[in-house]
């Protein structure tokens, strides 16, 4: 019975493997990119230091320059701006799936959210790697949110 169990194993570990994504290996099967199914409606604030963030509108456009200068040091690695899942998932919709509150949370406060927040683990099960601190200073946090939203086609 033990090489079932073993091969059982095997099969659950690709499984979790495909499911961000793995451009690199032609041998995990790609799964047709969907939205980001892990869903809390628009009330969830994550835990951390931000509990209101003013929004401007119309979009700041030098947060948004500077918050893309951001994106493209720190975050690019991991994540692109559509909904296709590359180490993390991907921008696209971010601002409609989760509060400002939330994201600028989970930015600034990654590895307590990682712990204890719960839609972050949701994610570190679905995406396997878990995402590092990035040191991001208040106002990078907050210039890539504005980026964020640009990019979802706020004005
Ligand atoms: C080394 C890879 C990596 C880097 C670099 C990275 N992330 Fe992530 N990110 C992840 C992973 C993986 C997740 C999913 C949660 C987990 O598994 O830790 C995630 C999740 C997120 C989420 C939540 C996504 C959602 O759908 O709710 C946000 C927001 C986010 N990251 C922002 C950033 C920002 C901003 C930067 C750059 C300053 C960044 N990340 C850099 C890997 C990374």
């Amino acid at each position: 019975m033990e090489p079932i169990y073993k091969i059982t194993e095997v099969l659950i570990f690709l499984v979790v493997l495909a499911a961000c994504g793995n451009h690199a290996n032609p041998y995990v099967k790609e799964p047709v990119a969907t939205a980001n199914p892990v869903d809390t409606g628009m009330a969830d604030k994550g835990i951390g230091k931000y509990s209101n963030v003013q929004l401007t509108h119309p979009l700041d456009e030098s947060m948004v320059d500077n918050g893309e200068e951001v994106y493209k040091a720190k975050c690019f690695a991991c994540h692109k701006l559509s909904d296709e899942k590359l180490v993390g998932p991907g921008w696209s919709k971010i601002t409609e799936r989760r509060t400002p509150e939330w994201i600028m949370n989970f930015v600034t406060n990654t590895n307590l959210m990682l712990d204890s927040d719960l839609v972050a683990q949701q994610l570190l099960v679905m995406c396997v790697a878990r995402m590092p601190n990035q040191n991001l200073s208040d106002r990078d946090a907050r210039d890539v949110l504005e980026f964020m939203r640009q990019n979802d086609g706020k004005k």
